[in-house]
């Protein structure tokens, strides 16, 4: 009995020796290569943990190099026969997940400042050779195929840091200036672009639904007792809170089920949408431009070593485009304008070129990239192209609408003064087929206090893609969601 108790002791004690040493290496606070990597002087006793990149084996030690996700570059670990752990350093390959503690020291090795000389490494999680991101270059279009796993690879990790650091810089921005940030409604019952692009929202039985006495699917029976869909635009519903809180933006994700397979065109996609009252055109093209340049410079900033993955390895005239978007006035100019020059240009495009005609992308890039060779934005649109809510001009045939256009991409944003006066946006409804009781809401709006107000929406993505040269949209979404896909 004595023997059971004792070994039942030991085992104890070991469990609890053990469990104890891990909770040491545990318990170290996890530093930030990032931090480490600027440090001014050597470190004692440092403690990291992160996923192995590649390994070098050497005699008697091996190099590791980590990454942590907190920058581009790794930091290089270096472990010597006998040191705790080296024994079990064998399943220790790219993909795996270790935590090390020991020295900081300027490194011997070119390309970095400091390794870590390893007292101490632990195994957190193995990967084997089945590990599809061994060291070789992968195309984009492969790394789609495993989104689960390409934030682990450096074009990857930096886009998706530098889209963190955008989200905030345009949080920054509007605080800054006293925007109201307000959360408008992700399932709605309108459709504010008027474009019937809706992702349609419901729970009744997609087999067996309940049918009205016309014979079609009764949708007041459905769960919130109405037709209801993915927003496509936060503008109604922030028009609201414009015209009670003065500034206010909305950012958020929008859905558009428009069947446009086109680098630029995602299913679900993010916007930002700020709304003034007391703003005119004008004042909406001042803000949009303004805001363009601000957040650029603002990553510019805290974002240069991943940019310079971008300006080396990406689009090799970034530097310099981001240098002049920071530093010069966009152009600006009417369609009516716009339309001239594309017509009396000697190039021929495919979809001609008439006043009234949307403006296709190969329009919008000939504007940009080389005629006027910047951004550029267009005001005053011919009324047929444009939704409902965009305020009539004196001349009958323009509405006071707005785009800006990058080189590269395009329309980068899509704004407008919204239509303040009864009457017109009345009239404007029915000749767009809306019907009235449906949007009592809105039209209240100009029927209290009505006032003069004008707002945009940007594309975070386009944004995005515009500061780091990604050609496809699906590369700078964590799972992009376009037709026919919805992996993940
Ligand atoms: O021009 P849009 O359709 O404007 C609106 O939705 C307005 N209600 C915005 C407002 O005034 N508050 O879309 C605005 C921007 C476009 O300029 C483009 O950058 C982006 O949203 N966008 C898309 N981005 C990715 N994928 C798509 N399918 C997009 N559709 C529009
Ligand atoms: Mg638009």
């Amino acid at each position: 009995m004595q023997h059971v108790a004792a070994f039942v002791r030991t085992r104890f004690l070991d469990v609890l020796a053990l469990r104890a040493l891990r909770s040491l290496i545990f318990a170290m606070k996890r530093q930030l290569i990032a931090h480490l990597l600027e440090s001014e002087a050597e470190q004692e006793d440092v403690f990291v943990q992160g996923w192995v990149r590649t390994r070098r084996d050497s005699k008697t030690f091996f190099f590791l190099e980590l990454n942590d996700g907190s920058s581009l570059k790794p930091l290089q670990l270096v472990v010597s026969e006998g040191v705790p752990g080296y024994a079990d350093s064998r399943d220790i390959a790219t993909g795996a997940a270790v935590s090390a503690r020991g020295r900081l020291v300027a490194s011997q090795g070119k390309g970095q400042s400091w390794e870590i000389q390893v007292a101490e490494l632990s195994l957190v999680g193995s990967a084997d050779d089945s590990f599809p991101l061994q060291k070789k270059r992968h195309s984009n279009e492969y790394l789609r195929e495993i989104a689960h796993l390409r934030p682990r690879t450096n074009l990857f990790g930096a886009v998706f840091r530098i889209r963190s650091k955008l989200a905030f810089a345009i949080h920054r921005f509007f605080n800054e200036r006293d925007f109201v940030y307000v959360h408008t409604p992700i399932i709605t019952a309108s459709d504010c672009e008027g474009a019937g692009e809706l992702f349609r929202v419901t729970t009744l039985d997609s087999a067996q639904p309940p049918k009205d006495e016309t014979g079609a699917v009764d949708f007041g029976q459905d769960f919130f007792g109405k037709s209801t869909y993915l927003t496509v635009s936060g503008q109604l519903e922030v028009e609201t809170f414009a015209t009670a809180l003065g500034n206010t933006y909305t950012f958020g994700p929008t859905f558009r089920a428009e069947n446009s397979n086109t680098s630029r065109h995602a299913s679900e996609f993010w916007m930002v949408e700020p709304e003034m009252a007391f703003c005119d055109l004008q004042g909406d093209m001042d803000l949009a431009e303004e805001f363009v340049k601000s957040v650029i410079q603002d990553v510019v900033a805290s974002c240069a070593d991943d940019l310079q993955l971008f300006c080396n390895f990406v689009d090799k005239g970034l530097a310099e485009r981001l240098q002049f978007v920071e530093t010069r006035p966009f152009k600006r100019l009417s369609y009516t304008e716009a339309v001239e020059i594309l017509k009396s240009c000697s190039r021929s495009f495919e979809h001609p070129v008439e006043w009234g005609v949307n403006l296709q992308s190969e329009h919008e890039r000939y504007l940009t990239e080389e005629h006027f060779k910047c951004p550029v934005t267009l005001y005053d649109y011919p009324k047929t192209l444009k939704p409902f809510y965009m305020r009539a001009n004196d001349d009958g045939r323009t509405v006071a609408a707005m785009d800006v256009l990058v080189p590269g991409i395009g329309e980068i944003v899509g704004g407008s003064q919204r239509e303040e006066r009864l009457e017109q946006l009345q009239e404007n409804m029915a000749r767009h087929g809306i019907s009235e009781a449906d949007y009592d809401w809105y039209v209240d709006l100009r029927r209290y206090g009505s006032v003069p107000h004008a707002g945009f929406g940007l594309g975070f993505e386009r944004l995005l893609m515009f500061v780091t040269g990604m050609a496809n949209i699906r590369d700078v979404v964590p799972f992009p969601r376009t037709p026919g896909h919805a992996e993940f």
